[in-house]
């Protein structure tokens, strides 16, 4: 009886497992939105843009990528969402809560929550600006505020919380030794999510689990990792793409064997993540023409950029 009872007790409680279980792999040719944003400048080859660091980091874990322009109408997002198999909100320099990219990004936010609340299994990922956009969607507000965290490469310091996380909890022990010890991850942001604003918000606590957190120039602290408990949706304020695929002459970026293992790592979670699901393209001819590879790739190479993909969102 009272063993029973426990037993019971083990199956029902998700104390030391995640409350959300990943189902199964159910697709091998995982496709992925990456969302576009303004050009900084009116000059640029295109009036939006995506960082081709981000197309290689994702098709480096066995990814296609589609990319999603900005400023269309929700039909189109709503008709690339049951195509794609995660989306991918890429750094960068628009507003996090009013740009083009904020605006289209919250279209797909809520299309995401949505499905996943239907049992669907669809995955988001925020880099930088993506990160701090997925905190503002959740909070619906402007959560950010200033840091001195600009140009940094640091360690992560990891919360009590994070054995319990999907993206942590069954990485390689190496994965973690390094993110704990080693300045392997990038950080290029000037606005952050302040770590105290975080645990006072109930929104974000009850919605994310932290991961991580770290310190500015000042002693700031901001969370620098986090993931959704109920949602396959992460972030992180730091460039795994960067230490793989960025090479800025103007900034001092890690390409240690140990920063690229971590980007590896976390390249391959969330492609793996984008595999439980079976949204696809039906009609070939529109997938083909979908692929960022139909999009000119431009070579900059101006000291912080190397490689971009434009676009002319208006038209095309
Ligand atoms: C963070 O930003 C908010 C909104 O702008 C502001 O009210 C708050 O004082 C800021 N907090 C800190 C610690 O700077
Ligand atoms: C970034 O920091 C490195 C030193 O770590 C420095 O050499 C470089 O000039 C800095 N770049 C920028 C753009 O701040
Ligand atoms: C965008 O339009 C401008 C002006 O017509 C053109 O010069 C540029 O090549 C276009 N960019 C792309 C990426 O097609």
């Amino acid at each position: 009886m009272m063993l029973a009872q426990c037993f019971l007790l083990l199956l029902c409680l998700p104390s030391f497992a995640t409350a959300l279980l990943p189902p199964p792999f159910v697709n091998y040719r995982p496709i992925i939105g990456v969302l576009a944003q303004q050009s900084e400048t009116p000059d640029l080859p295109g009036d939006t843009y995506i960082n081709a660091e981000y197309i290689k980091f994702l098709e480096f874990a066995g990814a296609r990528v589609v990319p999603i322009l900005v400023s269309k109408p929700a039909s189109y997002y709503k008709a690339i969402f049951s195509k794609i198999n995660g989306v991918l909100f890429p750094g960068g320099s628009v507003d996090e809560t009013r740009s083009p990219y904020a605006l289209a990004g919250r279209i797909l936010y809520d299309l995401a929550i949505q499905a996943i609340d239907n049992g669907d299994y669809f995955p988001l990922w925020g880099t930088c600006l993506g990160f701090q956009f997925l905190a503002c969607a959740t909070a619906n507000t402007n959560f950010l505020n200033h840091t001195d965290s600009y140009n940094m490469t640091l360690p992560l310091q990891l919360s009590q919380d994070y054995k319990n996380s999907r993206m942590f909890g069954t990485a390689p022990e190496s994965v973690m030794m390094y993110l704990m010890n080693e300045a392997v991850t990038e950080n290029f942001h000037h606005d952050s999510v302040l770590l105290n604003r975080f645990l006072n918000d109930p929104k974000l606590t009850s919605f994310y689990r932290l991961l991580s957190y770290n310190g500015d120039r000042r002693g700031v602290h901001f969370v620098s990792t986090f993931e959704a408990f109920d949602y396959p949706i992460y972030g992180s304020q730091w460039h795994p793409e960067v230490v793989l695929f960025g090479w800025a002459t103007d900034h001092d970026i890690t390409h240690s064997l140990h920063a690229i293992a971590v980007s590896q790592y976390i390249a391959n979670f969330f492609v793996t993540e984008a595999r439980r699901n079976k949204h696809r393209f039906t009609d070939p001819e529109d997938e083909a023409n979908s692929m960022i590879e139909k999009h000119r790739l431009f070579y900059l190479n101006d000291g912080t950029y190397v490689q971009r993909y434009y676009f002319n969102s208006t038209h095309n």
